[in-house]
């Protein structure tokens, strides 16, 4: 019913628009033209125009990072969802932890990002995830249903169904550490309850809800064959093409 999304979050890498365009490349390549899977890519604001060129013809979704909530105006260093539908995006990652707790980002504010990516037909994907300290003093659900509530305030079902959420929890990323499939089903199935309860079921059983944290080649198939894992959001296995193709490889 729910097809599954691995995307490649790039974060503050490749440093030069030849090594941006030779991964991407690489993943188009070994990709190939069908996949069972979604698959996108999403590579930093300033590479976007030209990997949209080398991704021409592929299915490879294209993905800003974040974006502002206002379309336009005097917003010194932003990005509006319309600038990254006109250079080729069609999906936008919100509130990734990196944001959250580097930038001091708000549930208010992915809220408000989240609504303006609805407004332009991105298809988002909300970050949401506890920290280490919050995960031992077992404060995990209460955590994510704060996150949750916050950062998904007054969406329709509908609207609902056609946003990507990320489980990633802050203490496996870029650690090495990854959740146990045990750990990340029972955040993934607390999520698809909250969601079943607020939504509905029909609308609970539509959500892609990916899993993030340390995904490898190694680990990708126990993950991904979990009931309500959905797919994988990766970060440091995303800069090499052989690893990136090898976790969607895993979720085929
Ligand atoms: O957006 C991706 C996540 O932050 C995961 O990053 O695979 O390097 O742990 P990672």
């Amino acid at each position: 019913m729910r097809t599954l999304l691995i995307a490649g979050n790039w974060k503050l890498n490749p440093t030069t628009v030849e090594a941006a365009s030779a991964l991407a490349e690489g993943v188009k390549n070994g990709l190939g033209a069908a996949t069972d899977v979604h698959v996108a890519i999403a590579p930093p604001f300033v590479f976007l125009t030209q990997i949209d060129g080398v991704l021409s013809g592929s299915p490879i979704g294209l993905s800003g990072q974040d974006m502002y909530w206002e379309n336009s105006g005097a917003f010194t260093g932003e990005i509006s969802g319309p600038m990254l539908v006109d250079v080729g995006c069609t999906h936008v990652i919100l509130g990734h932890s990196e944001r959250r707790h580097g930038q001091g980002e708000t549930n208010a504010q992915v809220n408000a990002k989240l609504k303006a990516a609805l407004g332009v037909k991105l298809i988002p994907i909300v970050c949401i995830g506890e920290t280490k300290d919050e995960r031992l003093a077992e404060q995990t659900e209460a955590v994510l249903l704060e996150q949750l509530s916050g950062s998904l305030a007054g969406l329709s079902p509908e609207e609902m169904a056609g946003v990507v959420l990320a489980y990633e929890p802050v203490w496996a990323i870029g650690t090495g550490l990854t959740a146990s499939p045990e750990q990340a089903q029972a955040a993934h199935a607390y999520i698809r309850g909250w969601l079943t309860q607020v939504f509905g079921e029909a609308t609970a059983a539509r959500v892609v809800v990916q899993y993030g944290g340390s995904v490898k080649p190694d680990n990708a198939i126990e993950l991904l064959s979990c009931p309500d894992i959905d797919g994988a959001l990766v970060g440091g296995a995303a800069l090499k093409a052989a690893d990136f193709l090898a976790i969607i490889k895993a979720g085929q």
